[in-house]
Formats: C-alpha cells, sequence, structure tokens
C-alpha cells in the first residue's frame, strides 16, 4: 500500500474509499476513482491508473479498458479546458463538420491537439443528450448548444 500512498494523495484516496463504500464491490467505482484523479491532477497517468487498480483489486489492463471506453476519462495530458464537439447524427445534420472545422481554425489546433498555451484542448465526443439544441459542444463540464462560429468570441472568451 506504500507505494499507493506515494502515487495517490490522502485526498485522492478518501474519496476513492467513500465512493467505494457506496457500491457492492470495489470494481462498481472503476469510473468514479478515475474521474476523482482526474479532477485533482487533470488526466489519468499510467502511473495513476496503476495505483487506482491496486487500490480497487482489479488488474491495470482490466481498469484501462474500462477508461477506453468512457471517454470524459483522459489518458493523455490535457489542457486546461477540453473542448468536445459532438459528431453523431443530430449534430452532424445540423452542420456539425463545418462546425469542427471552424473550431479548428479558431483555435488554430486539429482534432486531438493542445494549444500552445495549455489553454485548450479539442476532442471528438458522441452525442451528448441534447439534440434538440444541435449542433452541440461540452467545454469542462458545461454544455453549449446552438453553436455558431458567430459566438465563439462569447463562448471560448468564458475560458481563461
Ligand atoms: S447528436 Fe449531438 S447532442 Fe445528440
Amino acid at each position: 500500500m506504500s507505494d499507493l500512498i506515494q502515487i495517490l494523495s490522502d485526498e485522492e484516496i478518501a474519496a476513492i474509499e467513500h465512493e467505494c463504500d457506496h457500491l457492492p464491490d470495489r470494481q462498481s467505482a472503476a469510473i468514479g476513482a478515475m474521474m476523482i484523479v482526474q479532477k485533482h491532477r487533470g488526466w489519468v497517468s499510467d502511473d495513476s491508473l496503476n495505483a487506482i487498480a491496486r487500490l480497487l483489486d482489479m488488474s491495470p489492463e482490466a481498469l484501462d479498458s474500462i477508461a477506453t471506453f468512457y471517454n470524459l476519462i483522459f489518458r493523455q495530458p490535457v489542457g486546461r479546458h477540453v473542448v468536445m464537439v459532438c459528431d453523431s447524427v443530430s449534430c452532424y445534420v445540423m452542420g456539425a463538420d463545418g462546425l469542427k472545422t471552424q473550431v479548428e481554425e479558431y483555435l488554430g489546433i486539429k482534432m486531438g491537439e493542445t494549444t500552445e498555451d495549455d489553454r485548450f484542448t479539442l476532442l471528438p465526443i458522441v452525442c451528448l443528450g441534447a439534440c434538440d439544441r444541435a449542433p452541440t459542444m461540452l467545454i469542462d463540464e458545461e454544455l453549449v448548444g446552438d453553436v455558431s462560429a458567430e459566438n465563439f468570441d462569447e463562448i471560448f472568451g468564458r475560458f481563461e
């Protein structure tokens, strides 16, 4: 357990244990535990993932495969703000493809990249469940609907 303590903070371990207390088994806390660590560190490194896996009595491979299928877990470093552009069907019909290009041009990066000043990381995401407001983006935890290039200054200006 001592190597865990070196990698995860007391606060992270306590929050993960608290999560486990409410669940039938420790593995059920996998996503919650990774979100806790990500909230503190911005992303989930290999070292963090190994430590979480050990804390939850599961293999790092099993935990990593869960992370792979849950696209709000970042396994690479990201910028201060993560911009996720919905590319599912309703948003596509409402111009998400053109929007994606406009966002790339506005931020000066391609999908999967981070701006040089570490301010924004740009990623695609599947349906955000707000199709009536298509096209949509998720910036950190804020859903932005009816996105238009005309509003980019106002939208992105709120995230320093
Ligand atoms: S398809 Fe984009 S929010 Fe549903």
